[in-house]
């Protein structure tokens, strides 16, 4: 090992160049989905208070907003529906209505778009009235396969609208499995599935919960007993290659950057498209920040996301996906 001063690590860093030249990652517009919450009716957007820069939006204005990014090349864009109060129940029925608010959105969005991916989550807290992603059983407990059954419905409605890409967001067992014999069943042989395979069972998902209103209550229990538990990496990585073996095209893991460690571990053991989340949480926390001064939040956006692609991730769901696009483009 040649040692100092024969090696210095600053020469190469010296001039922006050489930096460019040694660099051994980058972030550029490919790298980006952007999540999106859609509402009922006509030309209305209304601000999200815990993301600040975020709105929901009716689906014209949303096929406005997504054909901009499509024309700043940003690959696809997830769907995020706000379910009127008195369509939600128990069941979370309205999750497999062919003619939802997602479902309606999808058909409209890719009558209008050519190159962009709709990406649209399976689970069923938009839809149900305790919040949960499943149907519960008599402890108040998500019941995995009655659960896995509705699921499937969901993600049928979803596919036949013209969804690219299923995304199961639900962490039951047995669903990616169920939905792509469905998928094949059916004919439906291209749709894409990204598992949200590795999804942890976080606080950092607050904010989302105000943006899609899903209720908070979840009839007193939390949802620990379907979501993976903070402290687990090897739990994680049995997730992600179950999800594989059962017909998922990408893998996400989620939430984002404290969890980068276990996107590393993801991307270095199965090499498979690899995703991550950077959730509504970060979104917050970078926002109020920059909002008060105490953070560059325009360079503290690119840096998080650098940070996703050295640690692997081949794409990075963001809040900020449109903002980072028309920087990039600069
Ligand atoms: C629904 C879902 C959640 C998020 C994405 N899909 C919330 C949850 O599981 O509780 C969170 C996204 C975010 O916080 O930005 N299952």
């Amino acid at each position: 090992m040649r040692e100092f001063p024969l090696t210095r690590l600053r020469r190469t860093r010296m001039q922006d160049w050489s930096r460019r030249l040694v660099s051994e990652n980058t972030l550029t517009v490919n790298d980006l989905i952007w999540p999106i919450f859609i509402i009922d009716g006509q030309n209305k957007t209304e601000d999200v208070k815990a993301m600040p820069g975020v709105r929901r939006m009716t689906i014209d204005i949303a096929i406005k907003e997504i054909k901009e990014a499509e024309a700043l090349g940003i690959p696809a864009v997830a769907l995020f529906p706000v379910t009127p109060e008195k369509l939600k129940n128990a069941k979370g029925t309205e999750a497999q209505n062919p003619n939802n608010l997602v479902c309606t959105a999808l058909r409209e969005i890719k009558r209008n778009t050519k190159n962009i991916g709709l990406i649209a989550d399976v689970a069923l807290d938009p839809y149900t009235t305790h919040g949960h992603d499943g149907i519960l059983d008599s402890r108040g407990l998500v019941d995995n396969d009655p659960t896995v059954e509705a699921l499937v419905g969901q993600a049928m409605a979803q596919a036949i609208a013209g969804c690219d890409v299923i995304a199961p967001s639900d962490m039951q067992d047995g669903r990616i499995l169920a939905i792509r014999s469905t998928l094949e069943d059916e004919g439906l042989t291209e749709t894409q599935i990204m598992s949200y395979a590795a999804k942890y069972a976080s606080k950092y998902y607050g904010p989302f919960k105000e943006a899609v209103g899903s209720a908070k209550s979840f009839g007193g229990k939390d949802k620990k007993h379907y979501q993976q538990d903070p402290a687990n990496i090897l739990e994680a990585l049995r997730e992600v290659e179950m999800d594989i073996a059962e017909g998922a095209d990408m893998v996400m893991v989620k939430p984002g950057m404290p969890y980068l460690d276990v996107l590393k571990a993801v991307k270095d053991k199965f090499g498979m498209p690899t995703y991550s989340y950077q959730v509504s949480g970060e979104y917050a926390m970078l926002k109020a920040a920059a909002q008060n001064g105490w953070l560059d939040g325009e360079a503290c956006m690119l840096e998080s996301l650098m940070c996703f692609k050295r640690a692997g991730a081949d794409g990075i769901l963001t809040y900020f996906a449109k903002d980072v696009a028309e920087l990039l483009k600069k």
